[in-house]
């Protein structure tokens, strides 16, 4: 695998936070270790933490630096399988059906009965329950495809635990079994990313199948390091300022803690208003875009107000996101499952943000299954035991 065209693996774990740095996303040595190991081992990786701390964008970045194609899954509740796998395209089949009527016609045209008639066109059905017609959804499409993929599984706990199953059992042997045209299996396995938000709890099974990372809010210096990598236009010191600012926010009971991302667009709030420097008025003006609640914003502007002095220290421990707990949302810090009253669908509904259905989501126009080669399933009619090895 290691010489494919587009997959360039990594030799050393400086080399995963290089290339990684090149591109903008910035990793830690534990990151880049558990990356390292992943492409190293072929096994799943398996990313959980609160919303906003850069475990979609990992994935996105390493098919990047990889130079990879980028496939991805994004559960969400009452996701089926067909989704996940792969469906019979239905109008396609009625379109070629539609169009061959007369060869359909002379198969049936001298049968003495309808049960003949139908005998017959059974006969024929392999051809329409064939490569050609098979819509590959992401997990059918890392495996089949031609080139070496990230498949991305966005927010898996989202997804109920039948789809979980069926990602285990694909994930296991990397293959994907269509009982109509047989077995497919990875030339070059997928490197596979699964994020995980906490809403609920995985499987066991699934955790143990996958390397396993709890990504949490970035300490000091590195949350430093990504807001001056997005190159905001705010002046170093303020930036500094604003990360103590951002990191004490954390430590409130909040019901969505500030994001990487909602510290970055407050970066770029304060640079485009010229601030030069932090003081309550500035920051009690601007907070709103990282704080999004009413509640949050009241006990946001109460700790603002009495931040005299924005320099003074700010604990480096944070509070934990210790696994299981149920939380990943950023704001009942080692509290169990106290989603202050919200159940699942509301903590998850309180997650959503815009674009996490980006272009490299199945669903996008032209982010279908690629053309694929027929490989002349026909006359392996369905549940017949059928193997077949993508070579
Ligand atoms: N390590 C990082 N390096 C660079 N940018 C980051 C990093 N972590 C997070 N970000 C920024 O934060 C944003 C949100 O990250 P995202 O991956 O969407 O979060 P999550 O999937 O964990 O909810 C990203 O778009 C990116 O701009
Ligand atoms: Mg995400």
């Amino acid at each position: 695998m290691a010489d494919q065209p587009g997959d360039k693996p990594f030799e050393s774990v400086e080399e995963v936070i290089n290339r990684f740095g090149e591109h903008g996303y910035i990793a830690d040595r534990r990151l880049a270790t558990t990356v390292y190991l992943q492409s190293r081992l072929d096994k799943p990786l398996l990313l959980e933490g609160p919303a906003g701390v850069g475990k979609t964008e990992l994935a996105k970045s390493l098919a990047e630096v990889t130079g990879r194609k980028l496939l991805r899954l994004q559960c969400y509740e009452g996701q089926d399988e067909s989704k996940a796998l792969y469906e019979w395209d239905y109008g396609k089949q009625l379109l070629y059906t539609q169009m061959l009527r007369d060869k359909i016609g002379e198969i049936i045209a001298d049968a003495p009965d309808l049960a003949t008639a139908i005998d017959r066109i059974g006969a024929q059905d392999s051809v329409f329950f064939s490569d050609r017609f098979l819509a590959a959804r992401p997990l059918l499409e890392a495996i089949r495809g031609e080139q070496p993929a990230v498949l991305l599984v966005d927010e898996v706990d989202r997804a109920d635990e039948a789809l979980e199953a069926v990602l285990l059992e694909c994930l296991a042997e990397f293959q994907v079994s269509v009982p109509e045209v047989g077995t497919y299996t990875a030339s070059t396995p997928p490197h596979v990313v699964l994020t995980s938000n906490n809403t609920r709890d995985l499987s066991a099974a699934l955790k143990r199948r996958c390397l396993h990372l709890f990504l949490d809010y970035p300490d000091h210096d590195r949350e430093l390091e990504i807001v001056r990598s997005k190159r905001t236009g705010l002046p170093e010191h303020l930036a500094e300022q604003l990360v103590s600012v951002v990191r004490q926010l954390r430590t409130l009971k909040l019901r969505k803690a500030p994001s990487i991302s909602e510290t970055i667009d407050w970066a770029r709030t304060l640079a485009v208003l010229g601030a030069d420097d932090l003081g309550p008025d500035v920051l009690s003006e601007t907070v709103n875009v990282v704080v999004k609640y009413e509640r949050d914003l009241h006990q946001a502007l109460d700790v603002i107000g009495h931040m005299a002095d924005p320099n003074r220290d700010v604990p480096e421990q944070l509070p934990t996101h210790g696994h299981g707990h149920g939380h990943g949302h950023g704001h009942d810090h080692g509290h169990g499952h106290d989603h202050d009253g919200l159940d699942g669908k509301e903590v998850r509904a309180a997650k959503d943000q815009p674009g996490r259905h980006d272009e490299a989501y199945y669903g996008a126009p032209g982010s279908s299954s690629s053309a694929q080669r027929s490989t002349g399933g026909q006359g392996h009619r369905a549940f017949s035991s059928v193997t077949r090895r993508k070579s």
